[in-house]
């Protein structure tokens, strides 16, 4: 029987009290369809620093980098916020996405038909919204070189007398393999990408469109490609979601415009994400798999938070790590039965109210319902 090897890392806040509910997950899976998980358990982020004085220690990325797939939880918190940069709880993760070479960050933004209602957009605008956001997660500014916080010395007139540099800076490999990933997911889809920049003010931008365009051309000239500037991708994903199938962009736009995404859906409590990186020996991809919000520490300890997104993260790797399509077909079946049932965490509640349900029994009711489904 083939054994399915998997690293968590609850890491900070809200993180562990969703990935309790994931557990449960696994436990149904591993009961009643006959699958075997390894499951190991680290830490990451403040957890990490609390113990190691790091945010991510060498045995844990080397432990990452060993399986066939890591799922996170979230990282960071108050209690974090004044360390030194170098060992803040977010490095941990951003050195797991580097030295894993993650480079394609697929987060989807579908529209559950039970939470058109919740979305801060009307229902008509919203309904059947099914798209695919492709996020460059491996460079660009979030890595790029010169960076730092500098005393600016030669320049008498500048009030507080400090720079802060950070450099967006991208090569052409590392727009084309991002390319290509998008291009590989929009045939299984829609057939369509459009890919966001500012070529109109940045050369990154422009070796960015001219790069995409070069892989289209001369390797996926069957699917629609367009081109769009970022800031009015941003209002576009406002004004009309559903134009969409497939958005490549770069490390920080993709931020951005994922966060917008995900309360077109009603909650960023429900967006999960797939990093990507290289396949493996066996032909899966190294693959990082979380939740697209954070820590939350609002709420943190107080079962509010909704442990659908990192389930549904749980469902990507199912279907991109395990090949299990089916499996995550069911997980995610399971989820939709529950909204339609009427079952809500605190996030999902409307103007109109109700009673919410804990973290804890929305694991149970998804857990219950995947026998149905
Ligand atoms: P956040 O995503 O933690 O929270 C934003 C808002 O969304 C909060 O009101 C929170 O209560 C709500 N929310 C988020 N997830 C929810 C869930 N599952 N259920 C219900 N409500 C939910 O963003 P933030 O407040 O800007 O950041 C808090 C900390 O998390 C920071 O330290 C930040 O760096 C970190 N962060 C980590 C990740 C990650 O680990 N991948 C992502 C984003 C932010
Ligand atoms: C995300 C987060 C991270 C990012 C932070 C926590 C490093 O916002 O995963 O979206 O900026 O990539
Ligand atoms: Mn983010």
């Amino acid at each position: 029987m083939t054994t399915y090897s998997l690293l968590i890392l609850p890491g900070d806040g809200i993180g562990p009290e969703v990935m309790a509910e994931v557990r449960k997950v696994i436990g149904w899976f591993e009961q009643n369809r006959g699958l075997s998980f390894d499951v190991s358990e680290d830490l990451v982020g403040g957890a990490a620093y609390d113990k190691h004085g790091v945010p991510l220690s060498d045995a844990t990325m080397a432990r990452a980098q060993s399986v066939d797939a890591v799922l996170l939880g979230a990282v960071g918190g108050p209690k974090y916020d004044n360390l030194d940069f170098s060992v803040k709880p977010e490095r941990g993760l951003l050195r797991l996405r580097k030295e894993m070479d993650l480079f394609a960050n697929l987060r989807p933004a579908q529209c559950f038909d039970a939470l058109a209602d919740f979305s801060s957009l009307k229902r008509d605008v919203v309904a059947g919204l099914d798209i695919l956001i492709v996020r460059e997660l491996t460079s660009g500014v979030y890595f790029g070189e010169p960076r730092g916080i500098h005393a600016d010395d030669n320049n008498p007139e500048n009030e507080g007398g400090r720079v802060g540099i950070n450099t967006q800076r991208y090569t052409s490999g590392e727009i084309r393999r991002v390319a290509r990933a998008a291009f590989e997911l929009a045939r299984k889809r829609g057939n369509r990408v459009c890919s966001m920049e500012k070529a109109n003010v940045m050369e990154s931008g422009i070796l960015w469109r001219e790069e995409v365009q070069w892989v289209h051309d001369n390797e996926y000239p069957d699917v629609e490609l367009s081109h769009m500037y970022a800031d009015n991708g941003a209002m576009q994903l406002v004004r009309n979601p559903r134009q969409f199938d497939v958005i490549v962009t770069d490390n920080l736009f993709g931020d951005l415009l994922s966060d917008a995404a995900a309360m077109l859906t009603g909650s960023l409590g429900m967006l999960p994400s797939a990093s990507l990186g290289a396949p493996m020996a066996n032909g899966r991809p190294k693959a990082m798999y979380e939740p697209v919000h954070g820590s939350a520490p609002d709420i943190t300890g107080q079962g509010k938070a909704n442990p659908i997104a990192c389930i549904l993260s749980f469902a990507m790797a199912l279907r991109y790590s395990y090949d299990l399509g089916a499996e995550a077909d069911r997980l995610e079946r399971a989820v939709e039965k529950v909204l339609a049932d009427g079952v809500r965490t605190a996030d999902l509640m409307g103007p109109q109210g109700g009673t919410p349900v804990s973290t804890s029994e929305m694991g149970d009711k998804i857990v219950a319902a995947l026998a149905e489904v």
